[in-house]
């Protein structure tokens, strides 16, 4: 039998697992947690769900970070509610991590343009997508992306960060010996931490 992971029954473990699990997944494209499930509200109350690439997780603030276009329905949601949520399940390590914050638009400061300037050209050329996503369409392909180099700039003003500061963060590991679930609580002192039973 598989000894346990050093992070089993110890908290502190769990919480430097999770964080790290997290960094490992803004630069692994393999990893579950490079693409987590992001929720939102929408104006009628719904909750809304979609994928997004994670662009970085940074323990010491417990803040993550996504991209995406200021005109979508995820950044008016998240315009309106200033909540998010993100979950991803990674099937190998068998963890699930769900993150639950207040979510920051970055939209015209030096944070975004310091961000925009380091993103490859490719990257860029989504934001130009005209008309705007969402849009309904006749066709499938009736929409257009700027050329390589239009992409430079064509979608700067569409293109926006999102800040997700953690508020709640949870961990559940599966082992068919016991699973484990780990919540932690931002609070002024730092995280407040506790196991729940699974
Ligand atoms: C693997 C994957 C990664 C994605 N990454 C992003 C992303 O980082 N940002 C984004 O805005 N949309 C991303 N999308 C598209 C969204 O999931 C969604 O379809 C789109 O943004 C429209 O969402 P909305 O109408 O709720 O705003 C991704 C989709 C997939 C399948």
């Amino acid at each position: 039998m598989a000894e346990f992971p050093p992070f089993y029954d110890n908290l502190a473990a769990c919480h430097v697992e999770l964080w790290q699990r997290l960094k490992d997944g803004v630069t692994d494209r393999d990893s579950a947690f490079h693409t987590p499930a992001l929720a939102t509200i929408d104006p009628h109350g719904r909750p809304q769900v979609r994928a997004v690439v994670l662009r970085d997780a940074d323990r010491a603030a417990g803040t993550l970070r996504f991209h995406c276009d200021r005109r979508s329905e995820k950044a008016a949601e998240i315009a309106t509610t200033r909540t998010a949520a993100l979950q991803a399940y990674d099937r190998d390590a068998k963890m699930q991590i769900r993150v639950d914050g207040t979510a920051e638009l970055h939209t015209d400061g030096w944070f975004a343009e310091s961000i925009w300037t380091q993103a490859q050209p490719m990257s860029r050329a989504v934001y130009g997508i005209a008309p705007g996503p969402g849009t309904a369409l006749p066709n499938g392909g009736d929409y257009t992306l700027p050329d390589r180099d239009e992409a430079i700039l064509a979608g700067r003003e569409n293109f926006c960060v999102v800040v997700l500061r953690a508020e709640r963060l949870e961990f559940l590991y599966l082992d068919r010996r016991g699973h484990r679930r780990a919540l932690w609580l931002r609070s002024e002192a730092g995280w407040v931490e506790t196991w729940l039973a699974p």
